[in-house]
């Protein structure tokens, strides 16, 4: 594994930068709404935002007085997080360089954007979150499904298309990762739904991405 903490980062920095325009422009207040439809009032809950990227979201949750870790791989997006946080007069509690798969804590709250498919096994992902929750704590995830394409889709080569159904496929069928995945309807039901917890919600949306609500 590349190590962060030694300055390996897979995000370029123009990259971050342009991403963290783009998001922070685009942030869902209906997003952060649901959540806190779903979780209750957030004032002094523990929230780990996992994958946060440029942090947008941790700053809006941090915002309501929630007590947010930062969890990202990227140095690139950490720096954004904090400028902006900064720019705001916003605190984020916690910043943590490492790789999601290392979670670790326990929360009242894990909300995951956009990222799930960068962890290494889904199902051990699954239960080492489900144990970084608190009992009664919640999850939130988003994920594209298999119908999900990108603003790029059309200018992607057919051959690169027809490799990523390719190993999406063999994701489905048979569980193993190659590259990043997105994971089929079916899968995501069958994954979530054989987790040990009070409740699991999922609904699909009709641009291919999954809401995964669930309460320990
Ligand atoms: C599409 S962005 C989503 C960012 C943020 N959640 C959002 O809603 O905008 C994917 C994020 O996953 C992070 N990431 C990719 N691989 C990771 C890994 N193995 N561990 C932790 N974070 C990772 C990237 O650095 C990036 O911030």
């Amino acid at each position: 594994m590349h190590k962060p903490e030694k300055g390996w980062d897979p995000v370029p920095s123009a990259y971050a930068k342009k991403y963290a325009e783009v998001n922070y422009a685009s942030l869902s207040h209906a997003l952060i709404a649901d959540v806190v439809a779903f979780t209750g009032d957030l004032n002094g809950q523990h929230v780990l935002d996992l994958g946060a990227g440029p942090g947008q979201y941790s700053i809006e949750f941090s915002k309501l007085g929630a007590v947010v870790t930062w969890h990202d791989i990227s140095r690139n997006y950490l720096n954004i997080a904090k400028e902006k946080s900064a720019e705001q007069n916003v605190v984020i509690a916690h910043y943590k360089l490492d790789y999601m798969d290392n979670a670790s804590g326990q929360y009242d709250l894990i909300f995951n954007r956009v990222c799930w498919f960068y962890c290494i096994s889904d199902r051990r992902f699954a239960e080492t979150l489900l144990g970084c929750l608190r009992e009664n704590g919640k999850m939130y995830l988003v994920v594209h499904n298999e119908d999900f394409r990108g603003s790029d889709y059309n200018d992607i080569p057919t051959l690169t298309k027809w490799r990523s159904q390719f190993f999406a496929a063999v994701n489905n069928y048979t569980g193993i990762k190659i590259g990043h995945p997105h994971m089929s309807k079916a899968r995501i039901e069958k994954l979530f739904r054989g987790l040990k917890a009070k409740s699991v919600e999922i609904s699909h949306d009709l641009e291919g991405s999954t809401t995964i609500k669930i309460c320990k």
